[in-house]
């Protein structure tokens, strides 16, 4: 046996549905059984839980509609109060996007928001899975949003073994073959419900789950390592040499680094480029920030980005009080640097070569 379609794909929507009919969460932006949902509290609570939990979400959700009851109200308050309120929820272009967009559905859809796929999609801000939460939840269309916990449901339950990010495609395709015409959104909801309860990612509570008996993943016993992801490529590693130059007066040289790059315009302790091969002694005093007789500390200071590790050699010279900055840098006070807004990194290099 093999990838294929769940053994009983007609039934599933219904199985699903009558699991949700005894088993839905209680959420705050949720309409209760025969209630008409709020298609602003919808959209709030989509674009709130990109990449925060349910948990995180719930109390600004609460603050949010208690303070802006509507979409028209949203778009009338000041960005700062809405940044304000947003603040902790994290990527503050979300916030703003989430505030163009309650104006422009004032300014284009006369503050009802729209009921269809592509009308949504032209928001600021709502994506191909906000535009389909939307639709589905919010006006009952039979659209398929297609979120983490869902693609995990729908690899299982067709045993897609083709790795993530490149199976997308396929689960999405899938994912609308299970859409029924009744109920779309309660159904998208149940979707989403039994990723984040049941369909776990470890440990799937197949025992418990409304769609066991016709689950591909689950006769085949692969449930738990679907779905499956391609390996990361390995992070490189770059090498620099940091030029840590304390004054006797009790000050530390540190600059900005340039605009473009990592840490764009951020403070640092002077450094040579970072760059995959090591840097011979002669090569790195080249780039040292002033001349001095610099000693090389003993140990490395390993940072790891998202893209690379860094790995900075740290090289030190003691300068008299007298000892001038050198023009593209300034001196910080070695005992007000908790108070300086340094990366972790470099907060590393001055622990590192100061004690
Ligand atoms: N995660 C994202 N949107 C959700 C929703 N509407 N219900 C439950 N979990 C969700």
């Amino acid at each position: 046996m093999d990838s294929g379609p769940p053994s009983d794909l007609a039934g599933t929507a219904g199985r699903l549905l009558a699991w949700y009919d005894r088993h839905r969460r209680r959420l705050p932006w949720r309409a209760l059984p025969g209630e008409r949902p709020d298609p602003y509290r919808v959209w709030l609570s989509e674009i709130m839980l990109q990449q925060t939990t349910v948990a995180t979400v719930g109390p600004y959700f609460e603050r949010f509609t208690a303070r802006w009851p509507s979409v028209g109200a949203l778009a009338a308050a000041p960005l700062d109060a809405v940044l304000a309120e947003w603040a902790g929820l994290g990527y503050y272009a979300r916030a703003r996007n989430l505030h163009a967009c309650a104006q422009a559905v004032v300014e284009r859809h006369g503050g009802a928001f729209p009921d269809q796929e592509a009308a949504l999609l032209a928001l600021p801000g709502v994506g191909a899975y906000t535009a389909a939460a939307v639709a589905a939840i919010a006006f009952d269309r039979p659209a398929t949003p297609l979120d983490g916990n869902i693609e995990r449901v729908v690899a299982r339950l067709f045993a897609v073994a083709e790795p993530l990010p490149g199976a997308k495609p396929t689960l999405r395709r899938l994912a609308a073959t299970l859409t029924p015409a009744e109920r779309p959104g309660d159904y998208a909801q149940a979707a989403m419900d039994l990723g984040a309860t049941v369909c776990l990612p470890g440990r799937p509570k197949c025992l418990l789950c409304p769609l066991e008996a016709g689950c591909r993943a689950r006769a085949l016993g692969i449930a738990e390592r679907l779905p499956a992801r391609a390996a990361k490529a390995e992070r490189p590693t770059r090498r620099g040499v940091a030029f840590l130059a304390p004054r006797a007066a009790g000050r530390v040289v540190l600059r900005r680094r340039p605009d473009k790059g990592q840490l764009g315009g951020k403070a640092e302790v002077p450094s040579t480029d970072w760059r995959a091969e090591a840097w011979e002694a002669a090569e790195a005093a080249g780039q040292a920030p002033l001349a001095a007789v610099w000693d090389a500390l003993p140990g490395l200071v390993r940072h790891t980005f998202t893209h690379f590790h860094l790995e900075l050699a740290v090289w030190r010279a003691d300068l008299p009080p007298e000892a001038a900055a050198p023009a593209t840098a300034r001196w910080a006070p070695v005992d007000a640097l908790a108070g300086e807004a340094l990366p972790t990194v470099m907060r590393k290099v001055l622990r590192h070569g100061l004690g």
